[in-house]
């Protein structure tokens, strides 16, 4: 029998910005590995920040989670070490949904409304996931004109944005922290009898969210990148320390990830997707009872 030294080579799908997508163990299944690449402004910015991949796979697997615990169907199943998690592959539908609840970014720029504005309902926006053409802000009309999305999609996405931001708005005050704005997509995924089903993927993380501290007003988001504020990796630690996903001390040690403890940190509740049941959208079948008959 013939032996090998090297790991197997699993096979890339997707090379990201953030993140590459690889072939998962079972069919239907993909694994996203988090890198420590920081880019902004459609790549014309871009650094490795050490520890950052650690960070993000860390909290976003938490949030899915979380999310996952209040009935939102994510694409998680479970972590797999510092680095990966493994998720059920879809069909992402390209589209991004952006749910504002403070005003800030591009709402700031383009509407010239003073940044930290509270808006008196929360906006959604939507954005066409294309690097090409810099990821555009177009209407429900491009989505289901231009055939992105279904109007039954749409409504779906909308509705888990709306369910999102009110369960991430608690969770981020009880840290002292104000959930400002964030970016989600999502995905398709086709059952036995051909039912869709409308699942949250790719991350939530603080590279998709804008979170300022409740007391000081600091940012802890990717706008320190874009903005060049500097302490990238100490405030996303800070997120993921008031999260209670990582020690007091942090991960970083004298600039590099300190592996033992990262790798220490160990699986995160790994238990979800056994249990659940999905809920199709689909208009050609009957609805998925969440029970037991
Ligand atoms: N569950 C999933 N199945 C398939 N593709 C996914 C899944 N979750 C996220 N993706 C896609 O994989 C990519 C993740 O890598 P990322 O670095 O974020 O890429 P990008 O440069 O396109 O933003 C994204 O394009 C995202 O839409
Ligand atoms: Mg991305």
């Amino acid at each position: 029998m013939l032996f090998s030294t090297s790991r197997p080579k699993r096979r890339v799908l997707y090379d990201g910005k953030a993140k590459t997508i690889y072939e998962g163990p079972e069919p239907g299944t993909v694994i996203q590995y988090f890198k420590d690449d920081a880019t902004a402004f459609n790549k014309q910015k871009h650094a490795i920040v050490a520890g950052k991949g650690v960070l993000n796979n860390r909290i976003s697997a938490h949030l899915m989670t979380r999310l996952e615990s209040i009935g939102i169907p994510t694409h998680f199943l479970k972590s797999i070490n510092m680095r990966e998690q493994l998720v059920r592959q879809v069909e992402i539908i390209p589209i991004e949904l952006v749910v504002r609840n403070v005003a800030a970014g591009s709402l700031s720029k383009r509407l010239g409304i003073k940044e930290g504005t509270v808006l008196p309902y929360p906006i959604v926006e939507f954005y066409y996931k294309n690097d090409e053409l810099g990821d555009p802000m177009i209407s429900e009309n491009h989505i289901v004109t231009l055939g992105w999305a279904d109007p039954y999609e749409l409504e779906e996405m909308v509705a888990l944005s709306w369910r999102i931001n009110d369960y991430l708005n608690g969770l981020f005050s009880g840290i002292g922290i104000r959930l400002i704005d964030f970016k989600v997509e999502f995905g398709r995924l086709w059952g036995e009898y051909d039912e869709l089903y409308i699942l949250l993927a790719d991350e939530i993380s603080p590279d998709n969210c804008r979170l300022w501290d409740e007391k000081t007003g600091e940012k802890l988001d990717k706008d320190r990148f874009r903005e060049d504020l500097g302490g990238l990796v100490d405030a996303y630690q800070d997120v993921a320390k008031r999260l209670g996903l990582i020690p007091e001390s942090g991960i970083i040690q004298g600039g590099n990830v300190d592996e033992q403890i990262a790798a220490s940190l160990g699986e995160i509740e790994n238990e979800v997707g056994r249990e659940r049941k999905l809920r199709s959208v689909s208009k050609t079948s009957s609805p998925t009872k969440p029970w037991k008959a």
